[in-house]
């Protein structure tokens, strides 16, 4: 007998598992509409109250996939990987990751998401390139993975459907950090390319979406487990997220950082994590990448010769290509140290929704030149008047700078932090 919404709603209202068919009306009701809103909510508050287990975690997951398209790139493109972040601050390690993985013969097929709350998009990032478009179907897909080895793009409006309507509402509802409904919506998009395995990289510290380590490894955890479940070959890193990562956070600067780093001058505590996720997705394929094939493929400039062959593949303009450089904002402002000590904390997550909101218009337009250059790292020794970082802004704003330099606080302690915590697998 099919259950009526109501009495799926007070099973879970009073904590009961679910079955399976009633898992998927509840996605048939947000896919088709055959749930009014109120009732979509009731569930999501009452899922975020009681929880799913991990077998009704992966019913919602496979549910909400065959919501929509699933593209099922492997059987087309063999060894392809795929790696997801749970955003932060100046986290721009996919555009490094796949040109580099690339380089190495391994395919990277990654459809990248936009800014959510405090934390940049990576789409909004590679959309900065001039020309570049992130609109592509399954066909353009496998033709770039063939000729380039990368494609990156953004969810189509027909994969998995049901997740974007339950995801408006958590966002209406106060539900987005219910970990099995994370899970349930970031795999039912990862899962609809068909990558052979996924790598995630889990943030912890003041700039992740789950800043406290136990909820950061406990979603984790879940992600790996729930697509191994659903056949998919997955680890997780769980990685420092309690300070900007690398020395920019702004989409143009963020794009030219990538060009540092694909040219040997990258940040030390970016290109570590980067090199761990991409050793990590190498040998969930079964391949033996070194980190000398990962340093080797930077110091020949294949890397960088594969970003530029990607973006061009996807529509980048070739004359910005031959010497990136973008104009950053025009106001600038520097934030000094105003006394001796150790660089103690910073509030990552205040400088994203500082920065985001400084570099949007009202109507959310991005400008992608308002960027924040971060000059010290956490335990670094500072002096009064040395940079902590500088602004690039469209207009001044006191205001904000002021802000922005409480996010940084010295005192007598202060240490550098671990920068990949714990592999989940
Ligand atoms: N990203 C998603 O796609 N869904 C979530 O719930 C959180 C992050």
């Amino acid at each position: 007998m099919i259950s009526s919404p109501f009495e799926i709603l007070d099973t879970k209202r009073q904590g009961g598992q679910l079955t399976e068919q009633e898992v998927l009306a509840v996605v048939d009701g947000a896919a088709r509409g055959s749930w009014d809103d109120p009732q979509l909510a009731a569930l999501l508050m009452a899922v975020a109250i009681r929880g799913l287990d991990d077998q009704e975690t992966a019913w919602l997951t496979e549910g909400m996939l065959a919501s929509g398209d699933q593209w099922n790139l492997r059987a087309d493109v063999p060894q392809l990987i795929d790696k997801h972040s749970t955003g932060g601050v100046g986290d721009k390690v996919s555009l490094i990751f796949s040109p580099l993985l690339a380089a190495c013969g391994l395919p990277v097929a990654m459809l990248t998401g936009r800014a959510l709350g405090h934390t940049g998009g990576t789409a909004d990032k590679l959309e900065s390139i001039p020309g570049v478009r992130l609109e592509l179907d399954r066909e353009q897909s496998v033709r770039l993975l063939n000729e380039i080895g990368i494609v990156m793009g953004v969810a189509t409006e027909e994969i998995a459907p049901a997740d974007r309507k339950l995801y408006a509402l958590r966002d209406r509802t106060g539900t987005v950090s219910s970990i099995p409904l994370v899970v349930g919506s970031i795999l039912s998009k990862k899962l609809a390319t068909g990558a052979s395995a996924i790598v995630f990289d889990v943030k912890v510290g003041s700039g992740a979406f789950f800043p406290e380590y136990s909820d950061a490894e406990l979603l984790c955890r879940k992600l790996v487990e729930t697509s191994q479940r659903l056949g998919v070959a997955a680890s997780g890193l769980l990685t420092d997220m309690s300070q900007p990562l690398g020395r920019w956070v702004g989409h143009s600067a963020e794009v030219l950082e990538t060009f540092e780093c694909l040219e040997g001058r990258g940040n030390p505590r970016l290109m570590e994590v980067v090199f761990r996720l991409a050793e990590e997705a190498a040998g969930l394929v079964g391949s033996k990448i070194s980190r000398t094939d990962l340093e080797n493929v930077i110091a020949s400039g294949e890397a960088r010769s594969r970003f530029v062959a990607w973006a061009v593949a996807q529509g980048a303009c070739d004359s910005f290509l031959e010497e990136p450089d973008f104009a950053l904002a025009p106001v600038e402002a520097v934030i000094e140290a105003d006394r001796h000590g150790l660089m103690s904390r910073v509030n990552t997550k205040r400088i994203g929704e500082l920065m985001a909101t400084a570099s949007r218009s009202s109507a959310g337009v991005i400008d992608p030149s308002v960027s924040l250059l971060y000059s010290v790292e956490l335990g670094d020794k500072v002096e009064p008047g040395q940079e902590i970082a500088r602004l690039y802004l469209r207009s001044a704003d006191a205001e904000r700078v002021s802000a922005l330099s409480k996010c940084f606080v010295i005192d007598t302690d202060g240490q550098a932090p671990p920068l990949v915590y714990e592999t989940v697998s």
